[in-house]
């Protein structure tokens, strides 16, 4: 997605050879109109797949889910972080490491909102070694539900979160494809 790349390029930020910064469209200040543009690729390339709910993790990923489930006309959920649980009674619970945190999170849906028939279309904001969506594909299979794909905004390809996710089967569409990140230079793998 080419207004995306130029918005990485313009305004990203090379903290290290593996972490990339965008907080001034995405992850702190947000840019609506390219979450439009983001939620309409996405809503293309599933138009004809039958999804019934998007899915994402809170909080990056609402606001480019936000904008697919709407030109799907489908509902979002976002599934919740919370620190350890006592009661899980009417959740689905899967426990996520985040190597960029060095620690464990339980992500959680409520079973009101997943059922068995559903058809989930996965959306999250940065896709670095696939723990979060690999949580979020666990949950909707345990409620008996289909992952139709998975919509990755930032894939940082030279981490391995990608090959993992398709080598298990899954359909993964990333807007941007980081191929390096060396050197303080932004350079992406091309179509
Ligand atoms: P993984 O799920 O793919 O294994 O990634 P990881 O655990 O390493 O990611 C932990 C958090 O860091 C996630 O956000 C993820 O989106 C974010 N992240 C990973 N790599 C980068 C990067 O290069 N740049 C930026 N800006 N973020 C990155 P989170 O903790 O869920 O936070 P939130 O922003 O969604 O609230
Ligand atoms: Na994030
Ligand atoms: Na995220």
């Amino acid at each position: 997605m080419k207004a995306l790349q130029n918005k990485i390029i313009t305004e990203g930020i090379v903290l290290s050879d593996q972490v990339l910064k965008v907080d001034s469209f995405l992850n702190h200040q947000v840019d609506p109109e390219l979450m439009l543009g983001i939620g309409q690729t996405f809503a293309a390339l599933y138009a004809d797949m039958g999804v019934t709910k998007v899915l994402t993790l809170e909080s990056s990923g609402i606001a480019p889910a936000i904008m697919t489930a709407l030109i799907l006309k489908v509902p979002l959920i976002f599934a919740r972080k919370q620190k350890s649980l006592t009661l899980k009674d009417n959740l689905y619970v899967e426990t996520v490491y985040s190597f960029t945190k060095q620690q464990q999170n339980e992500i959680t849906i409520s079973k009101k909102f997943l059922s068995a028939n559903e058809k989930v279309l996965i959306i999250d904001d940065f896709l670095a070694y696939g723990e979060a969506a690999v949580g979020m594909a666990r949950i909707v299979e345990s409620a008996g539900a289909e992952v139709a794909g998975i919509g990755i905004v930032i894939e940082k390809s030279f981490q391995n979160g990608a090959n993992k996710l398709k080598e298990a089967g899954y359909r993964v569409d990333s807007l941007a494809r980081i191929m390096s990140l060396s050197a303080g230079k932004i350079e992406f793998l091309e179509e």
